[in-house]
């Protein structure tokens, strides 16, 4: 089927001269792990799906091919995509899906992202099996804000079930509960031998003594906040998200589906072999896959290793402190070459609260949510309901009604004690809707996201699209905006697309929408985003044609 590589471009390049064709072809394959052989959703037959790299500013054509049997999009996350939503993937938001033995031609368009980020399905499950790594280079002529490491690898985390995952999504739409937990984790497409018929695969990587590696972290995990670990070897954190950080030093990290982290390892221990570790961080009252799953980290040499490797040790499943002392310590690079522009004056303050929520039952239906309900989940208590029909994008480009409502509100429509132990039951059903809220061009925004126990108080990485933001505060409990907003950080926030919001607590988030377009948000556990914990803005266009939007492509897919 031709060469299904993935191409770079040079950077530096004349745009529309810094163009080259590569083809991302979805398409299942058969693969066995936990002693069971089944058929997955690949990109170009691998699992995880092959890395696309290119250099800041970069702008790529990838051709997506879909050989599969199911509707399938392609999201970049934590592109940008300046001015240009169309290629941005999130099925009913921005796009109609690609069927199948169909093809879209998908223009990424790279501008300030440096480090590691990622590309994924984005329509029902099946970002699963259908991911990859993103590898950001610096331009050509310049450096790492870091010695450069010997060798470079990505370490993406993943979770696997025995099932189909289709079969999963399925059963776990009509069930109205709480979806079937995973069978595994896997690093780098393996669970590692703490689990049966892994051992002789699980993934290994080989190191010299004295030196230093850089390791691209990325979670592609469905529905789980992971620790990440190596026995006898500490992390340090340079990057999140595709944007440095202050060095930061740790023993374990952690890491949320959607999130990535540039770390550097020194490999200064005594030549051995050593595990890596991953395992849940959940806090809350549910069920949960509670399996580990491991790699190694082997030195390279003469020498007599252990008769088996040391194990790192993890923070415990629940340990919400260690949690938050690794996530909250997290700090933007601030340097002449890496500055930050955190907005000051701000023009639109919004407040969303995040909820887990249920609906009654479907008539004559049997739900397995709490008392027979059925699970939900919510921003601002409105249950954001995924267009059907046609995409938001195209309805808002060519003024298609009564595809969404602009009424998304900008705070929540019931203040009550929103952390508290037993908030008020009435307040378990949303609304639903397709409500979007509007920005003007470049306004300056402050998010506040609210956490809340309503139903199950958890944690939550809200994800938004089109943007990063500054996580500017947090904290336990409810939002004071007199008391928490004089200890925000404006000097040097972590700048992140993906950001966790503490179990019954909140993080203000800010940005500049100098992006127009539709940009959906959402949480990124998949079940959440399932049951309607999203949201959508709109940002308006400039003044100019180089503030606005570009024209769709030729080729967008047909509703
Ligand atoms: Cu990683 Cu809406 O996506
Ligand atoms: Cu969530």
């Amino acid at each position: 089927m031709g060469h299904h590589k993935l191409g770079v471009v040079p950077s530096g390049v004349e745009l529309g001269a810094a163009i080259t064709l590569s083809a991302v072809v979805v398409k299942e394959a058969r693969y066995k792990r936990l002693c069971k052989s089944k058929k997955i959703l690949t990109v170009n037959g691998k699992f995880p799906g092959p890395t696309l790299h290119v250099h800041k500013g970069d702008t790529i054509l990838v051709d997506v091919y879909n050989r599969g049997i199911y509707n399938i999009t392609i999201h970049w996350h934590g592109v940008k995509q300046p001015r240009n939503p169309w290629s941005d993937g999130p099925e009913y938001i921005t796009q109609c899906p690609i069927k199948p033995g169909h093809r879209f031609t998908e223009k990424v368009i790279f501008s300030e992202e440096e480090g590691t980020l990622w590309w994924h399905a984005h329509s029902d499950w099946s970002r699963a099996t259908v991911h990859g790594a993103i590898v950001i280079h610096p331009k050509h002529g310049t450096s790492y804000p870091f010695p450069k490491p010997l060798g470079e690898v990505q370490l993406i985390f993943g979770e696997w079930w025995k099932a189909d995952v289709m079969q999963v999504y399925r059963q776990f739409m009509a069930s109205g509960g709480a979806p079937n937990i995973s069978d595994a984790y896997t690093i780098n497409g393996q669970p590692g031998v703490l689990y049966p018929c892994s051992k002789r695969d699980t993934y290994k990587l080989k190191v010299e003594y004295g030196k230093t590696y850089l390791l691209r972290l990325v979670s592609a995990a469905m529905n789980e906040i992971l620790f990440f670990a190596i026995a006898n070897h500490n992390l340090t954190v340079v990057g999140a998200d595709a944007s440095y950080t202050k060095r930061s030093t740790n023993d374990y990290v952690a890491i949320a589906p959607g999130q990535t982290l540039d770390c550097l390892l020194h490999t200064n221990q005594n030549p051995n072999h050593y595990y890596m570790a991953a395992r849940a961080f959940t806090a809350g009252p549910i069920a949960f896959d509670n399996t580990t799953t491991t790699a190694i980290l082997q030195y390279n040499g003469n020498y007599t290793p252990s008769s088996s490797p040391s194990f790192p040790s993890l923070p415990y499943y629940n340990d919400t402190s260690s949690a938050y002392n690794f996530i909250f310590s997290l700090r933007s690079l601030v340097s002449e070459n890496h500055p930050v522009y955190v907005p000051i004056h701000l023009k639109k303050r919004l407040e969303s609260t995040i909820a887990i929520k249920t609906f009654p039952c479907y008539p004559n239906g049997t739900c397995q949510g709490p008392n027979g309900t059925r699970l939900a989940a919510s921003m601002n208590n409105i249950s954001f309901a995924i267009p059907q029909r046609f995409d938001i994008l195209e309805a808002y480009y060519y003024h298609i009604n009564g595809v969404y409502k602009k009424n998304f509100p900008s705070f929540p429509p019931f203040v009550f004690n929103f952390t508290e132990d037993y908030p008020p039951l009435y307040l378990n059903t949303p609304k639903r809707g397709t409500e979007v809220k509007v920005l003007k061009y470049n306004s300056t925004v402050q998010m506040v996201l609210q956490g809340t126990n309503l139903v199950a108080g958890l944690d939550h990485p809200m994800h938004l699209h089109g943007f990063s933001f500054y996580v500017v505060g947090w904290g336990l409990g409810n939002f004071d905006k007199h008391n928490d907003t004089k200890n925000f950080n404006l000097v040097d926030p972590p700048f992140r697309n993906t950001a966790i919001v503490p179990r019954k607590g909140w993080i203000a988030v800010r940005f500049k929408a100098s992006n127009p377009g539709v940009w959906f948000m959402h949480c990124h556990l998949d079940r959440h985003l399932t049951w309607g914990m999203d949201m959508a803005f709109i940002v308006k266009n400039g003044k100019s044609p180089q503030t606005s939007l570009l024209p769709p492509p030729p080729d967008m897919p047909p509703c």
